[in-house]
């Protein structure tokens, strides 16, 4: 009954489409204009840049527009870009491998276009800024630059070097696949679609360390398009993983302590992604909050509450010596000691965490994941 039907043109083409309260301009490219080009690095931040659209001309964040304010407007995405236009793009970027994983060029490349359509020769500090409000964590962006003066060159009537994909040592390659990158044309984990695929989302602690004292699907169950709802009680086996230690529970159980903000409690299959994060969020749990172990020095404490009951607080005591170490500091003119502490790093890679399960005709599951290690992710 909240459907309300939006018009607007499409990379040129008039497009009606019905939309959910809440739903973002992302989303209807995506979900429902099958555009794929735009990613959803941080939806709904809108801090990235990768789901970049034009909307009336203007470099827009699509998962931070709402999806009714396009009414009656234009939005173009790179599919919509004239296939010389691409073209040039592509082989720009690929040439100057101005493209790693790929994941954030499409808004780069969009916006390298938005910046030459006003001015096409640039330089190199107006290209910086104008894409100061994309991120990307591969590239460190002097070959993003390079790539965008190289296409303004291209632009204006200067050929492109050769495209060489094929070559040994001391040939200078074009980025593997990075036409493909650059146009959004490669599909990544959370792109890929197959039929009757269902979308899976998971209800989260809120608390640092709290006890589970009931948890009740019933609400999430009932919500028309949840297939299944499953918490601990349905894993008859080993519910424990991790990478060093099975630190991880998959589902924490009824009786048992959340141990982070982000442990799981429920994990629901629905029909699309809206409806199983909608009965996420109806999946009722009642815990009794706990004090939580918020540092090292408190973790190491005696009596300190086991942060992973399979183990004990100390990861790990590691201890480096190299030469003479007394004889060092007595020879020294000073000695300085201290606790030094540094930042903390977020090695922010932007294609979201996803994975696809396909059950296979024999029993197995072919899993896609977007991770490094088959095997933890197996
Ligand atoms: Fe930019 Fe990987 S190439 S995020």
């Amino acid at each position: 009954p909240d459907v309300r039907e939006i018009h607007f043109v499409l990379n040129g083409q008039p497009r009606r489409v019905d939309i959910a309260p809440g739903e973002s301009l992302l989303e209807v490219l995506r979900n429902r204009c099958g555009i794929l080009s735009v990613k959803d690095g941080c939806a709904p931040q809108g801090q990235c840049g990768c789901c970049l659209a034009l909307v009336d001309g203007a470099p827009k964040t699509s998962c931070a527009v709402a999806a009714e304010s396009v009414d009656g407007k234009t939005v173009l995405t790179l599919e919509g870009v004239t296939a010389e236009e691409r073209d040039l793009t592509a082989r720009a970027f690929a040439i100057a491998a101005g493209v790693q994983c790929g994941f954030c060029i499409p808004g780069i490349a969009l916006r390298a276009k938005w910046l030459l359509d006003r001015q096409p020769r640039p330089g190199r500090l107006e290209i910086a800024k104008a894409i100061d409000g994309n991120l990307c964590r591969c590239t460190g962006y002097v070959k993003v630059i390079d790539a965008i003066e190289l296409l303004a060159r291209a632009r204006a009537g200067e050929p492109l070097p050769p495209l060489q994909d094929n070559g040994g040592v001391g040939a200078s390659l074009a980025k593997y696949h990075g036409q493909a990158h650059a146009l959004g044309e490669h599909l990544y984990v959370a792109d890929l679609e197959m039929p009757g695929m269902l979308h899976g989302a998971v209800t989260l602690s809120p608390h640092a360390r709290a006890r589970v004292l009931r948890l009740d699907t019933s609400k999430a169950e009932a919500l028309p398009g949840v297939v299944r709802v499953v918490t601990a009680a349905d894993v008859p086996g080993q519910r424990w993983y991790g990478l060093l230690y099975a630190d991880w529970p998959g589902l924490v159980a009824v009786g048992e302590e959340v141990r982070c903000v982000g442990d799981v409690l429920a994990a629901v299959a629905a029909v699309d992604e809206r409806t199983a994060r909608a009965a996420a969020a109806l999946v009722e749990v009642d815990y009794e909050p706990l004090t939580p172990v918020l540092d090292p020095d408190a973790a190491l404490a005696p009596g300190a509450p086991r942060v992973n009951p399979q183990h004990d607080n100390l990861l790990s005591h590691s201890v480096i010596r190299r030469g003479d170490v007394e004889a060092a500091l007595a020879a020294s003119a000073h000695v300085v000691s201290g606790t030094w502490h540094t930042q903390r790093i977020e090695h922010l890679f932007l294609e979201p965490e996803s994975a696809l399960a396909e059950p296979l005709p024999d029993g197995r599951l072919r899993l896609r994941t977007q991770g490094q290690g088959i095997f933890d992710d197996r």
